[in-house]
């Protein structure tokens, strides 16, 4: 690389990656063959509107590309677009399905389905932000809740756990347009059947954003979310293990809708360089390493979380059935904040994020948790052993 500051930072950043342990639940590492499909020529290309009809000359095989990452899309999820979906329930009927793949990150993604579904004023039905829920799922900071109004919903007192009954007055009552389940800070399987049963009984389309699980879906360690929901978004490069981007799945009788809702609603040219990366982790996904690699990332988040509730910390929920743990450093005084263990933590290398837990009594800005996970030390080989150290690690220096 000519660039010499550029090739610097880049060589830096490469360094500390390498040097910390990566507790970030959002994050991972990608493959080389990921990488290179980024760094590759096809940047160069716009390529307004999607395969067979585009603005630009010169997309033959852009078209390719994308129609590929589209096959693999479905394929990964078990989907289809030619079957029609009949009865829900049935392992067999996940026909019907298409996939919108040019979305550049979840938020859009996220904005884009609204924008097809939801009439502006609308109401969305989202889990709250400090209960686990994300800014785009109608929070008032983001646009989703300026254009939208957003019911909130959160997880129940005493088990920190969605409560189905309680989420259904609230559907009943309110009557959204649209549900959304799939967080960021929830570590508990979700019940997706019963989130069906929720939007029917209120006749609200569902809305599953997978950003966080995906990878785990694909595992096989994961419940689909494709039996019942009429939309599943998801960013690719969680514990999908790809590029920064996004993933629009949905029925095919809204196909056309989110496409438009995507371009020309909400984007330009799409950016084919990122679509082959994810095409690539898309194939990687299918792969039985990666069944491995997801049922270890399970495994090894549940060695951690055991090991620090050995150690004395609070476990939101009691556990995790996930990649994510959600601790609870401050013990209503007895530990310490989330920010002061998050940078307690970075100055030993571990890297974590603070989070607000459920019913926090301090400012997010220095709430009373953090978050951990386990995708990206997975993907560098940690098995539980390992997990049990970095739990000693993580006690120690909280306690310190
Ligand atoms: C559940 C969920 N949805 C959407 C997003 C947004 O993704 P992005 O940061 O790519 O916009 C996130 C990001 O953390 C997320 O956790």
């Amino acid at each position: 690389m000519r660039d010499k500051e550029i090739k610097k930072l880049i060589e830096k950043e490469t360094k500390r990656q390498k040097s910390v342990i990566n507790l970030i639940a959002s994050e991972n590492y990608v493959s080389d063959d990921v990488l290179k499909a980024l760094g590759s020529p096809l940047t160069n290309k716009y390529a307004e509107g999607y395969p067979g009809r585009r603005y630009y000359g010169g997309n033959v095989v852009i078209d390719e590309v994308e129609r590929l990452c589209q096959k693999r899309a479905l394929e990964l999820f078990g989907l289809s677009s030619d079957e029609p979906v009949s009865t829900r329930g049935d392992s067999s009927t996940r026909g019907g399905w298409y996939v919108n793949v040019q979305a550049l990150s979840g938020s859009p993604a996220n904005f884009a389905v609204y924008m097809a579904l939801v009439p502006l004023g609308g109401k969305i039905m989202g889990m709250k932000l400090s209960h686990g829920g994300h800014l785009t799922h109608g929070h008032s900071v983001s646009a989703t809740g300026k254009l939208w109004k957003q019911i909130p919903y959160g997880v129940d007192t005493a088990t920190e756990t969605l409560n189905y009954d309680a989420l259904k007055e609230i559907a009943k009552r309110e009557k959204p347009n649209l549900i959304v389940a799939g967080f960021t800070a929830y570590p508990r399987i979700i019940d997706f059947k019963k989130f069906r049963e929720i939007a029917d009984s209120c006749g609200a389309y569902l809305m599953i954003d997978m950003s966080h699980f995906a990878g785990l879906v694909a595992g096989g360690v994961y419940p689909s979310p494709f039996l019942y929901a009429d939309v599943v978004t998801t960013t690719t490069h969680k514990t999908l293990r790809g590029p920064r981007h996004a993933l629009i799945f949905c029925k095919n009788e809204f196909a056309e809708k989110i496409d438009r809702a995507v371009f020309p609603g909400l984007q330009g040219g799409p950016h084919e360089n990122t679509i082959a990366a994810a095409a690539v982790a898309l194939k990687e996904a299918m792969s039985p390493a990666f069944k491995k690699y997801a049922k270890q990332v399970v495994k090894n988040a549940k060695v951690l979380a055991e090991e620090l509730q050995k150690r004395g910390w609070r476990i939101i929920s009691g556990g995790t059935d996930s990649h994510l743990i959600l601790v609870d450093t401050w013990m209503d005084g007895k530990g310490i904040g989330g920010k002061e263990a998050s940078e307690w933590l970075e100055k030993e290398g571990i890297i974590v994020n603070m989070n607000t837990i459920p019913f926090d009594t301090r400012k997010p800005t220095d709430p009373s948790g953090i978050r951990l996970g386990t995708a990206a030390e997975t993907t560098r080989g940690k098995k539980e052993k390992d997990m049990v150290k970095i739990a000693e690690k993580i006690d120690k220096v909280l306690r310190a």
